[in-house]
């Protein structure tokens, strides 16, 4: 979809992700532990529209509507209703109308598509919210409440680790039809952590990834699951992070941007979307991404570019498989080369298409409602010149994002574009 009425990102805002391995996180060998706690997802929510507002001198009565992306709020912190759990964040957000919006890992990416649609239908500015917490239970209990953004009733049983075990399906049928290594898919974590490394934010800013310790399995990357066909399928390494963690936009027509006191140079324009959804626990080909590349072909389609135009990327990397297929999916690689593509460089920062520049869902972390709207600010922050350590050396005018929920069953696909 090319919106009819030009929708642009005002302004944005991230909380440092956090989880297992970062140093802020706290668990039983941390130092602070009995002291002080982790954030709680109120703390998340709060934070980030603080954070929002502080950082770019919001007025925040200037807000016509929001939308929160978040997938598990019951399961993981005993709280829903997370519309009204915005408007805890400054009193002057009473009285706007706020609602919650789930679909799994792109609660995010569909945040942002119902705030650009209330543009369309009148708003001038709108805030998208995504947040999620993960860490207030053990992994195995956390990836049965992740598997209910699967086909629960006919997947669930496919392993303990429910997700990683739908993705390691596909590496594995990957690897039987295009041949793949252990050391071509330790590329695409190594890129990760190294971009991570760069990115105080990320969640795993601290933990250092070598090819040797990503391709072998050891006591510190084992292989997690227990499906006997799909075990040697899937290593740590390969998988994104359990974080908690929060991010939002701010959506702007342009007289919205007028308003908010925004110079048109401050923003950067949504030029197109893609948004698409296929029925649950019915992949009809695990070699291809086909949700994601109908949603990346909308928006490219509707943006008037081709993928050889895209200058940044950030892409679903729930595992490493999923990158590899993204590009593939999005149109970089062609069917089966995928691997080439993080072999040469080029996906990475200092190379011609750099691809989750923050770390993606592995580095930088995967609080799973917040990763649509982290995705969009990342490429906003790119084009902008924000990130420091990891930012790209030359000019970028047009990202795209591809955020996913489930096992490519809803996805949703951003292109931007650099006002100036
Ligand atoms: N040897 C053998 N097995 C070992 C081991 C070792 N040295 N160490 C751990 N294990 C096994 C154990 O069985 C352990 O289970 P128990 O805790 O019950 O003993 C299991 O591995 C997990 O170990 P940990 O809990 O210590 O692992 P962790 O906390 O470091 O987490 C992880 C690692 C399980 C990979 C976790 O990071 C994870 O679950 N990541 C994936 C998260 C995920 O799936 N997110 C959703 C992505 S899908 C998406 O994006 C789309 C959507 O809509 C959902």
């Amino acid at each position: 979809m090319k919106p009819m009425k030009p929708v642009y990102i005002a302004a944005q805002a991230v909380t440092p992700f956090i989880g297992k391995g970062n140093p802020n996180f706290i668990d039983k060998g941390h130092e602070e532990f009995g002291v002080r706690e982790n954030p709680t997802l109120e703390d998340h929510i709060v934070g980030v529209v603080r954070k929002l507002i502080d950082d770019h001198h919001i007025d925040p009565t200037l807000i016509q509507r929001g939308y929160i992306g978040n997938f598990a709020g019951e399961l993981f912190s005993h709280q829903a209703h997370l519309g009204a759990m915005v408007a805890r964040a400054d009193e002057r957000l009473s009285g706007i109308g706020f609602a919650r919006v789930e679909a799994a890992c792109a609660s995010g990416g569909v945040g942002i598509v119902n705030a650009i649609e209330s543009i369309q239908s009148g708003l001038d500015v709108v805030l998208v919210v995504g947040a999620e917490v993960q860490t207030t239970v053990r992994a195995r209990e956390g990836a049965d409440y992740l598997a209910r953004a699967a086909h629960y009733a006919s997947e669930r049983s496919i392993d303990d680790f429910t997700f990683p075990a739908l993705l390691a399906r596909r590496a594995k049928a990957y690897k039987e039809a295009y041949g793949l290594s252990e050391r071509d898919l330790a590329h695409f974590s190594v890129k990760a952590y190294d971009n991570a490394n760069r990115n105080p934010m990320a969640h795993m800013c601290a933990v250092k990834m070598t090819l040797e310790q990503a391709e072998t399995a050891s006591d510190g990357n084992p292989k997690i699951l227990k499906n006997p066909e799909l075990h040697d399928h899937l290593k740590v390494s390969d998988c994104s992070q359990v974080s908690d963690g929060a991010a939002a936009v701010l959506l702007a027509s342009e007289a919205g941007l007028q308003k908010l006191g925004r110079a048109m140079e401050d923003a950067v324009k949504l030029r197109s979307y893609g948004f698409c959804t296929n029925p649950l626990g019915e992949v009809k080909d695990l070699l291809e991404l086909d949700t994601a590349a109908a949603a990346a072909g909308e928006a490219m389609r509707d943006a008037n570019i081709t993928p050889q135009d895209i200058q940044v990327a950030e892409v679903h990397d729930c595992f490493t498989i999923a990158e590899l297929m993204m590009y593939e999916a999005i149109g970089l690689a062609e069917k089966g080369k995928g691997k080439e593509l993080v072999l040469s460089g080029r996906t990475s920062i200092e190379g011609d298409i750099p691809v989750n520049t923050g770390g993606g869902l592995i580095g930088f972390g995967h609080p799973v409602g917040a990763t649509g709207i982290k995705q969009t600010a990342e490429i906003y922050r790119q084009m902008k010149g924000q990130c420091e350590d990891y930012q790209v050396q030359r000019e970028l005018n047009l990202g795209l994002t591809a955020n996913m929920g489930g096992d490519d069953r809803t996805v949703v696909s951003l292109v931007l574009e650099n006002t100036v």
